[in-house]
């Protein structure tokens, strides 16, 4: 089959998933499987555009009350006011994620206001490669956001899920690109691959090491002969890195009593037409926020710790 052929079956693959979601989506959920109500809260970084916008429209959609969040208070101001308007129950409180005064503020306010949360989803996250661009010039911002920005709230927001017998979740939005065993863009190191896949091996020190590793062939200008994914460099990094962190917080997160189990996974959106991809794209956000949403809210919460894409599982 030629190269031509197969992007053309990949893409009637993918346009008929679509149609199968989309069906799956006009059928409302059923009283059994509507774990939450108007007390649950669902936190949403990035949330005053793109999926993440998106991810706060579906979710109060849903009835549940949602926490848009954004690092820029103005525009989250203006985004809020559209769901307002349209008669959705959402709250703002700015967040930047990696600004830990704005994270502590936050925390503050959440704990006071609603006593904590049930969903949090990680949605912000930057790129700042487009087309066939493969720059690094901004790896350290890339790496700083999509990992520790995740990492560090996850971190402080642990603490503050609620108890509940159907558990409180998190959700990464993660990619593709940041597979460990990605046909065409992968790290080339066989034994670090293999470290990172290793549940057993798999530390916060080892991914720390990984990018640290990364950050420093990217400072002394080595990092072309390094053996790092071929696009996008520096965001592939980052989602491999968010990609380990959500497998080895699923294991320590299992370890939790009945009653207060968190659960975790993450998911990528496809590619999407939102300002980080430059509007280029397969999905739109309704479509690219719809895996992000159905992972929130899945009933059956014996998934953990797994990779999904147009609600379906994935290899990491
Ligand atoms: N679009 C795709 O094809 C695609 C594919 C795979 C994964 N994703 C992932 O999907 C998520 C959403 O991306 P998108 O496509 O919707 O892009 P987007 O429209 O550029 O939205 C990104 C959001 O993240 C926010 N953000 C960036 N840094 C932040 C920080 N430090 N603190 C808080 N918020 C911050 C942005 O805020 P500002 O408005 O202030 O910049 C914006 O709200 C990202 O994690 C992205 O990596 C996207």
């Amino acid at each position: 089959m030629g190269k031509k052929e197969k992007n053309e079956k990949a893409k009637e693959r993918r346009e008929k998933r679509l149609q199968e979601i989309q069906l799956l989506r006009s059928i409302p959920y059923s009283h059994h499987q509507r774990w939450w109500s108007k007390e649950t809260i669902a936190v949403v970084t990035g949330g005053n555009r793109g999926i993440g916008f998106e991810i706060c429209r579906q979710l109060a959609t849903h009835g549940l009350t949602v926490v848009l969040t954004s690092r820029d208070a103005s525009a989250g101001a203006e985004s809020i006011k559209v769901l307002q308007e349209d008669g959705f129950d959402v709250v703002y409180h700015q967040l930047d994620i990696v600004d830990d005064s704005s994270i502590n503020q936050f925390v503050e306010w959440l704990q006071e206001s609603y006593g904590g949360l049930d969903i949090l989803v990680n949605n912000a996250g930057v790129n700042f490669n487009l087309g066939s661009d493969n720059s690094v010039e901004n790896a350290y911002k890339v790496i700083k956001t999509n990992y520790y920005g995740i990492k560090n709230l996850t971190q402080v927001l642990i603490p503050l899920m609620k108890p509940s017998a159907v558990g409180a979740r998190i959700v990464n939005t993660s990619s593709r690109l940041g597979r460990l065993n990605g046909r065409r863009n992968r790290i080339s190191n066989v034994e670090l691959r293999d470290q990172l896949s290793d549940l057993e091996v798999l530390s916060e020190e080892l991914i720390d090491r990984t990018l640290s590793a990364f950050l420093q062939q990217v400072e002394d200008g080595s990092w072309t002969s390094g053996g790092w994914p071929q696009i996008y460099t520096d965001y592939s990094v980052s989602k491999l890195a968010v990609n380990a962190y959500t497998r080895l917080m699923a294991r320590k997160l299992s370890e939790r009593p009945e009653g207060q189990k968190i659960y975790i996974n993450c998911y990528c959106p496809g590619w999407v037409k939102t300002a980080l991809t430059g509007f280029a794209g397969n999905n739109t956000v309704e479509e690219g926020a719809d895996t992000g949403v159905w992972l929130a809210l899945l009933h059956d919460q014996t998934v953990m710790g797994s990779f999904f894409a147009e609600r379906r599982e994935i290899n990491f």
